[in-house]
């Protein structure tokens, strides 16, 4: 199989490369990936070069270098991991979300539908769905109601997905996970960004009331029910990726376990003004996903965030040169006027 990554270095794209390298060693893989700010060479660097993967620095935006890519690749599937998947920095901003994750998904899927791609993976979130209450779930029946200039550009890029399979007949599956934690993610994100700033004896912000709620999916999970719905799932279908009722987590609890496994004290915690329009609860219901394809969740949350928090005490020097550079800005910029 030749395959083809986007995204490939950035947190899930690069756990997803390295999975391949463990689960589909005869797969041949190239990345595409601008190593924007949260992309990094470092994560894949052990996987690339001779007979392992190619890796090109390029746009998904940019026409020219998608088609030369994609004319020389006989891909048979195209894993579409690279977008903009911040919210807070979404709130700043929604431009950069609207290119990448929107018009990059149509360079792409044009290119795709040009070039003979086999099969194209959208990768897509449970955000599109929106917030829910203190019950429910969310089937992929569910209607489109995002609410974040993030979730809205997924949620188009959804649309122009599922649009192609139906115009051209593209084969083409769109995922929908939920929240993803583990090794090599970007610690502007909740879980890595409160278990580094515990190690560095910083307040961990807690936005409103702390009890709004996720449901966590350890990142290797994630990458195999992409695998498997690549290899195994209906073209022109949606798929939830999620573990159910006992993944979820208010924020709070969350916060609280990785003080205590760290012997640091609830004190650090420090409740901070609301993210705008903050979802209050995401829920999604897999069951598509595990009737079709017998996907089931392997890393139980209290396993995988004892596992999660000791990767990022070994990989210090990893997280500490993010830190130090151009993510003090945002930083500033995003919890400067909190209070
Ligand atoms: P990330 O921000 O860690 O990585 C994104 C990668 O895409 C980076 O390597 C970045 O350099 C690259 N990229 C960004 N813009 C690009 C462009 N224009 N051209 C080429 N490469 C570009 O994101 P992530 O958390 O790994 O998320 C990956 C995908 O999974 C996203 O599509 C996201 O919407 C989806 N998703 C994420 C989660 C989660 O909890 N993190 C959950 C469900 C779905
Ligand atoms: O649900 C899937 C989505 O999960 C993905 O599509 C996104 O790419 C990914 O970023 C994530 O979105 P969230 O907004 O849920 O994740 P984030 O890590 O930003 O926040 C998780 C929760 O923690 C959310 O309720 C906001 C809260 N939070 C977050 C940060 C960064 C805080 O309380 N304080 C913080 O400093």
């Amino acid at each position: 199989m030749k395959v083809l990554v986007t995204g490939g270095a950035g947190f899930i794209g690069s756990n997803f490369v390295r999975w391949i390298a463990e689960h589909r060693p005869s797969w041949q893989v190239a990345v595409i990936d601008n190593l924007s700010y949260a992309g990094n060479f470092e994560n894949i660097a052990s996987c690339v070069g001779e007979g392992g993967v190619r890796f090109v620095e390029g746009d998904i935006c940019d026409r020219g270098i998608v088609n030369k890519l994609l004319a020389g690749g006989s891909f048979d599937y195209l894993f579409h991991f690279a977008a903009e998947s911040h919210v807070d920095r979404s709130i700043l901003g929604a431009a950069p979300f609207v290119q990448t994750n929107v018009v990059g998904t149509e360079v792409l899927l044009t290119a795709a539908r040009a070039n003979g791609v086999g099969r194209f993976i959208h990768v897509s979130t449970d955000e599109v769905y929106g917030s829910l209450g203190e019950t429910g779930s969310f089937t992929e029946e569910s209607p489109l109601m995002p609410s974040s200039p993030y979730s809205a550009s997924k949620a188009g890029s959804d649309l122009l997905a599922l649009a192609f399979a139906h115009t051209y007949g593209q084969d083409i599956i769109v995922t929908r996970c939920t929240n993803n934690y583990g090794p090599y993610q970007f610690p502007e994100k909740f879980i890595p960004l409160f278990v580094t700033n515990a190690l560095e004896e910083k307040e961990l912000p807690l936005y409103g009331d702390g009890l709004n709620v996720r449901s966590w999916i350890h990142v290797t999970d994630h990458c195999r029910a992409v695998a498997m719905i690549a290899e195994g799932g209906r073209s022109g279908t949606v798929y939830n990726i999620g573990g159910g009722l006992e993944f979820e987590k208010p924020n709070r609890e969350v916060a609280e376990l990785i003080l205590s496994h760290l012997g640091k004290d609830t004190s650090l915690i420090r409740y901070v003004t609301d993210r705008l329009g903050h979802d209050r609860r995401y829920s999604v219901d897999a069951a598509r996903l595990r009737h079709e394809l017998g996907w089931s969740p392997l890393v139980a949350f209290e396993r995988g965030i004892v596992d999660t928090i000791s990767w990022f005490q070994e990989n210090r020097q990893w997280w500490e040169r993010i830190k130090s550079g151009a993510y003090r800005d945002f930083y500033r910029q995003n919890y400067g006027s909190r209070g």
